[in-house]
């Protein structure tokens, strides 16, 4: 049985309100992290290996030892938290933003006092219109609390709809009132991030984590999880899947079990065979059906060539087609490219047209090599990850079923109502339904 870290103690409680969570215990870690120095803060972190859950997988306590002390850089410094989450098949910030809202503002609170942050912008995806209003009911309840607040002020940001502002540096812009795209990298945030200060941005689920740890120390932190995957995940399981929701497990359980173990995913509806499977969310290199006997963990997955990334794990069962699919794909990323750089800018244009064409049975064996060579002109090219994983996701569907994007030269698709409606889909509210009370399971 998994030990439950984010979301502990929501196994027979609706811990939303203050008083619930403080009768679990809620806020005891915050006095535990200010008896410290800030420096002992980020030392613990560091020894729990924490790593970001936002893609990157940046380890925490590192990117929290970058920041300057005041006395090298007396501008504020601030705390960012991304809780933007706008990554086809991931769902999981939604869930712990609305159910345990306390436990991640105990998580902002301690990181503001280890990086001497005195001011916290939360960020969020300005369709999560109901953990939004969850989190800003229980920032009202602290302002009768200011001794747990103590002297920070939180303040909350509606994102107006763009996957681009997860980046975060297009936030950081976004947050200043810019257009949000990406900022060329070095400086990094932790020296100039948030009008040219101090900044840190962190994951929801990364700071929902840090009162465990204090709570827990890092030593018993790191006996759960792997090398490398340290502590537990919130992953989001949907699509083909008898049981999409939210499951904390511990990285290193095996993928298959993610989606047919009964405590999880179920396995596949109406009796179809599974086909594929994004381990990751939708920038994530592809899984075939045979290749999900894999431990969820970095670095097996690396093994595969792919990631856990923002840990949206989307099961796809035998009608679907992947040339629709890379359409899907390619589509969200096109639209979602903010147009900085060239590559992404016109490269994901280009890598719609040419899967139109082949999906309408119009394009020659020559324009499938010129699918992959535009991916390859993106991969690596690009201003951020945004151009760079909509090219490495495209392309491995190309590489993995390649006899099926050639059946579509000769207009031979066997898929043509491809069940794709649902699957992938960016939607807020989609996250609420799959993950009631009843659905995250505690396996
Ligand atoms: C296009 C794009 C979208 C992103 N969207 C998100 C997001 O919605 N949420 C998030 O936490 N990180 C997102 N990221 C990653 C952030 O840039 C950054 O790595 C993360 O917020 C750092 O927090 P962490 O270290 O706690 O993971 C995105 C990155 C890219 C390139």
């Amino acid at each position: 049985m998994t030990k439950l870290i984010v979301m502990a103690g929501t196994e027979d409680r609706d811990l939303s309100k203050l008083a619930e969570y403080e009768a679990v215990g809620g806020y005891a870690s915050l006095p535990k992290a200010r008896a410290l120095a800030p420096a002992a803060v980020i030392d613990e972190l560091k020894a729990s290996e924490l790593r970001g859950r936002g893609g990157a997988f940046f380890p925490t306590g590192l990117k929290w030892s970058f920041v300057p002390k005041p006395d090298q850089n007396p501008n504020p410094h601030y705390l960012v938290i991304n809780a933007d989450e706008s990554e086809p098949g991931s769902f999981k910030d939604n869930e712990i933003l609305s159910r345990v809202p306390h436990r991640f503002i105990e998580g902002c609170l301690i990181t503001a006092h280890a990086v001497e942050a005195k001011h916290v912008y939360i960020y969020i995806r300005g369709e999560y219109l109901e953990p939004y209003e969850i989190l800003v009911a229980a920032l009202e309840e602290l302002k009768a609390r200011p001794e747990l607040l103590g002297g920070v002020t939180i303040v909350v940001h509606r994102g107006a709809g763009a996957y681009i502002c997860g980046e975060e540096t297009a936030l950081l812009d976004s947050l200043e009132g810019k257009r949000g795209q990406p900022r060329t990298k070095p400086p990094f945030p932790a020296v100039a991030g948030l009008y040219a200060s101090p900044t840190v941005v962190n994951n929801v689920e990364t700071i929902a984590t840090v009162p465990a740890i204090l709570e827990l120390g890092s030593a018993e932190y790191l006996k759960l999880g792997v090398e490398n995957s340290r502590g537990t995940r919130l992953v989001s399981v949907s699509g083909h899947v008898e049981n999409g929701a939210n499951f904390e497990i511990e990285p290193g359980i095996q993928l298959r079990e993610l989606i047919y173990g009964e405590q999880y995913g179920g396995g596949i509806p109406n009796g179809r065979t599974l086909k594929a499977v994004i381990p990751g969310g939708s920038s994530t290199v592809i899984l075939t059906a045979d290749e999900i006997d894999v431990g969820y963990d970095f670095d097996s997955l690396k093994t595969l060539n792919t990631a856990m990334g923002s840990a949206g794990v989307i099961a796809l069962d035998d009608r679907v087609c992947m040339v629709q699919l890379g359409i899907r794909v390619s589509e969200f990323y096109e639209h979602e490219s903010c147009g900085k750089c060239t590559p992404c800018r016109e490269g994901t244009r280009w890598m719609t047209t040419i899967l139109r064409k082949l999906e309408a049975g119009e394009a020659s064996e020559g324009e499938l090599d010129l699918l992959l060579s535009v991916c390859d002109r993106i991969n690596g090219k690009c201003l951020c990850p945004l151009g760079d994983t909509a090219a490495m996701a495209v392309a491995s569907y190309v590489d993995k079923f390649r006899a099926e994007f050639v059946a579509h030269l000769d207009g031979g698709c066997p898929h043509h109502d491809s069940p794709l409606e649902g699957v992938l889909a960016p939607i807020a509210q989609h996250a609420h339904h799959l993950g009631s009370a009843a659905r995250l399971v505690h396996a």
